[in-house]
């Protein structure tokens, strides 16, 4: 197929890109640069640089089979700061692209979407019947970019799916995580390892859970690249599906600083303080529907196998 990736310069789009390379689709990628890196761009990609708003229309009119959507301002706490960027930059340029394939008759969307549209769960798996309640600016924009994609499958007979990532982590060989404002946890308790932070600061220890640290699904990236792919090949004209990713599985954050102990060999001290305001306590994703209909399954469950992976690009 020949594939649309935007925000292909990104952590998670450049992963996905470079495996839609390696499975034999014809790859471009289109990213403003805004927070990715020219150097992530897969190598075999044709890249064109620009805002997503502005081009859209004139790259889809090339003719193709497909878009992967994943250009998007992603940080929670800025996005409660300053709310216009993420109603901008997320949803009026989601809106912007949906109507340039309408345009050119552009047939499936897959979108990377969030666990943030969920918010607070109130069953843990969570499945994708769940309500969603975003806490966030983020998740808000996310889940309104979901609905404006149902209905553009219903009126135009997109092939859609949206898939809702839990905590993406781990690399793909030489692609990785590289954001100039680091908020997340694995990335920033590697920094400890590698000399360039002091500690790692524990957001309370005082949260419901087992250890009373917050616990987290961690989905290693390769995996979820892989169910894009799936995504792609199973899409149905008319339908907007949705499907959670995640392993299943549960890690506290002192479980992850502990991982990350044994895979670097790093002491890494860590000091508690007090907890980051709109963290749920628990998120765990049921995987089931997308095991089911993709046929997908996570093969990097692993903790300190995902560490291992973030650790030798972090290291490179
Ligand atoms: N944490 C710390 N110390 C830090 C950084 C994080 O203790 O220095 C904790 C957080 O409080 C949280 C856990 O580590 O409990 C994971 O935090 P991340 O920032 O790595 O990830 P989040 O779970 O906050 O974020 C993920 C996605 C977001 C999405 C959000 C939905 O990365 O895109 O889930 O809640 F919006």
């Amino acid at each position: 197929m020949k594939l649309l990736v935007t925000g292909g310069a990104g952590y998670v789009g450049s992963v996905c890109a470079a495996r839609l390379v390696e499975g034999g689709h014809e790859v471009v990628v289109l990213d403003d640069l805004s927070t990715g890196h020219a150097d992530a761009v897969p190598d075999g990609c044709r890249f064109v640089r620009g805002d997503l708003a502005e081009v859209a229309g004139d790259v889809l009119s090339e003719g193709y089979d497909g878009v992967l959507h994943f250009a998007a301002k992603s940080l929670v706490a800025e996005s409660m700061a300053d709310p216009a960027k993420y109603w901008d930059g997320n949803v009026v340029t989601s809106l912007r692209l949906l109507e340039a394939m309408r345009e050119h008759g552009t047939p499936r969307l897959v979108f990377s979407s969030t666990a943030a549209t969920y918010g607070q769960p109130e069953e843990v798996p969570i499945p994708e019947s769940a309500p969603t309640r975003p806490t966030n600016t983020y998740g808000a924009s996310k889940l309104a970019i979901d609905y404006a994609i149902t209905s553009y499958a219903r009126a135009h007979g997109l092939a859609a799916v949206s898939l809702r990532y839990f905590n993406v982590a781990g690399a793909h060989g030489q692609y990785g995580e590289r954001h100039t404002v680091e908020t997340h946890l694995i990335p920033l308790v590697l920094q400890v390892a590698q000399g360039t932070r002091e500690h790692i600061q524990i957001a309370g220890e005082d949260w419901p859970t087992e250890d009373g640290t917050c616990v987290r699904d961690y989905i290693h990236v390769t995996d979820l690249a892989d169910a894009h792919e799936l995504a792609l090949s199973h899409a149905v004209g008319g339908e907007h599906r949705i499907y959670n990713l995640g392993s299943g599985h549960g890690f506290s954050v002192r479980e992850v600083i502990d991982a990350c102990r044994r895979v670097t060999g790093h002491p890494i001290p860590a000091v508690v303080g007090p907890r980051r305001p709109g963290d749920p306590d628990r998120l765990i994703a049921s995987s089931t529907l997308a095991r089911a209909e993709l046929g997908w399954t996570p093969e990097r469950t692993d903790l300190d196998r995902i560490v291992a992976d973030a650790w030798a690009f972090a290291s490179r």
